[in-house]
């Protein structure tokens, strides 16, 4: 066990032994003089927060950017960090990104620069300067007074950013000082960061009040904007068997802490349709950090996940000290942001089955945004189409009850049914027996109805139009 948070910011090595480990990352940050780094909303919505995270790898970083000011402390342990005043060379002159901010006019007051500048490097990092990486790349950054034009065209000039020379071996040196599990406290607070998942679910049996934290993208709003704080918090973010993608013949089997962003490049493969909607959830910094495992553990009824597991006939394992057992999606949550999960019960995977062939899969989400906003109304279909007649079909909801659900009545309208304009109809009016929405300032319970009545006839439309042109009706 180790009780010392290593880091390295900037390139200088870091030890921290006293700061409670509940402070998220943005506010040591600025305590420490790293002023580049802003607060604007404390809750990952607006960028200027923005830093830039190295997760060692072989040969070197995962280079991701993530919002500070939802990054627990101990969450640097092991990692590298990038301030924008650690940007510039070693002759003090501006970093290339640093320099085409300032050249192409991406800046006017300024107070957003600093976390657009490292979300501009962690593209460049990526080489995800394409019209999508660089959509995906600054969704996350909110600009006032510059507008985006500028930013854009910056983005688009980016160089290529190699990994400079000295990246390998501090990639080592961090994996190796910190292989021992990170047991800290400090101001009367502990947490806990495990590598295994048998030492997990032992501390989870004699610690079920401690906070279970994976990407603390749900769990850090109730430090900044509730002001709660744990006595002890038990991380997920380093347990092997959580962290972990296992791609086999019929499926794929995703660790509970895996971030979206890995994800999304497991599931583009596999299941493209899944992977269009898990990347609306939040912008990059959130899917960088954010997994199914909190996404699930929220059990928040417009929580996106959920109603696409549901739909792909998903199963989550869960473990405690007790043993494993494995269920079906549908089955998680069983009320208003309560689960089945045991008090010392953790999940640890979820299994993605592959679709079958001539399974069609979608998802489709409804919010006031693109991006960085949660869902209205979601909903996702899977179903199979045999001789004009629907021989398979399972739909999910989300934003329309208390809980994501599957929609049964609406699949028993379907099911063996002619695919057409009058079986719809049909189908449409059955949903209103599976879901109760209600008012809320997303949206009125009976904007809700319509919404999940139009989005089965938006999956008829993708399914049936007769056209060359696949039809996708991706819109708000
Ligand atoms: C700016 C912003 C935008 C967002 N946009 C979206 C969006 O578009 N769609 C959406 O669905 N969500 C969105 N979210 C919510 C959040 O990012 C997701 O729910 C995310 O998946 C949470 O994952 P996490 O690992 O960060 O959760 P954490 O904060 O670490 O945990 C959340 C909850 O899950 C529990 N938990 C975590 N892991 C496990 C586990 N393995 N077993 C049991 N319980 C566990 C925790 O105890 C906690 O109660 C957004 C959040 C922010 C800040
Ligand atoms: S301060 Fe706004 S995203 Fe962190
Ligand atoms: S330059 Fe002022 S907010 Fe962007």
């Amino acid at each position: 066990m180790r009780n010392i948070i290593i880091t390295n910011i900037n390139g200088r090595d870091v030890r921290i032994a006293d700061a409670p480990p509940d402070q998220m990352a943005l506010s040591w940050l600025r305590a420490e003089g790293f002023i580049s780094v802003k607060e604007g909303c404390g809750e990952g919505d607006c960028g200027a927060c923005t830093v830039v995270l190295g997760v060692p790898r072989k040969g070197g970083f995962e280079w991701r950017e993530v919002a500070s000011c939802l990054l627990f402390l101990p969450m640097l342990d092991g990692r590298a960090l990038l301030t924008v005043e650690g940007l510039k060379g070693k002759d003090g002159a501006p970093h290339p990104v640093q320099r085409a901010m300032s050249e192409g006019f991406g800046t006017q007051c300024g107070f957003c620069s600093p976390g657009i500048t490292m979300s501009l490097y962690a593209m460049g990092r990526r080489g995800a300067t394409d019209e999508d990486g660089i959509f995906d790349g600054l969704a996350g950054n909110l600009c006032r007074c510059t507008g985006y034009r500028p930013i854009l065209d910056i983005a688009h000039g980016l160089p290529a950013l190699d990994a400079e020379s000295w990246e390998a071996d501090l990639a080592a040196r961090l994996d190796a000082a910190t292989a021992l599990p990170l047991s800290y406290s400090a101001g009367g607070r502990s947490y806990y960061a495990p590598t295994s998942l048998n030492d997990a679910v032992v501390y989870r049996a004699a610690h079920p009040q401690a906070w279970l934290v994976a990407g603390g993208t749900d769990l850090g709003l109730a430090i900044t904007k509730r002001h709660q704080h744990p006595e002890t918090v038990l991380s997920l973010a380093r347990v092997n068997e959580l962290t972990t993608i296992t791609e086999e013949d019929g499926g794929v089997t995703i660790g509970a802490a895996v971030p979206y962003a890995k994800i999304l490049c497991a599931l583009r493969r596999r299941h493209p349709e899944f992977a269009r909607l898990l990347r609306r959830i939040g912008a990059s910094q959130v899917r960088n950090q954010g997994t199914f495992g909190g996404n699930l553990g929220t059990a928040s009824p417009i929580g996106d996940s959920l109603p696409g597991l549901i739909a792909l006939d998903a199963s989550l394992l869960i473990a405690s000290s007790r043993g494993q057992r494995r269920i079906a999606a549908e089955d998680l949550v069983t009320g208003y942001r309560t689960t089945q999960l045991a008090p010392d019960e953790v999940l640890v995977s979820v299994h993605i089955p592959d679709l079958a062939d001539g399974q069609v899969f979608r998802a489709y989400k409804v919010a006031k945004r693109r991006d960085q906003d949660i869902s209205t109304v979601s909903a996702a279909y899977s179903l199979r189409i045999e001789d004009g007649r629907i021989s398979a079909m399972r739909a999910a909801y989300g934003g329309v009850a208390d809980r994501p659900l599957r929609a049964r009545h609406l699949e028993n309208a379907l099911l063996a049914q002619p695919w057409t304009t009058a079986t719809l109809a049909l189908a449409q009016k059955d949903l209103a027996r599976d879901i109760a929405p209600r008012d809320d300032f997303r949206g009125s319970a009976d904007y809700r109805r319509k919404v999940a009545a139009n989005l089965i006839a938006r999956l008829w439309h993708e399914t049936t139009e007769p056209t060359e042109i696949p039809v996708s009706l991706d819109s708000l």
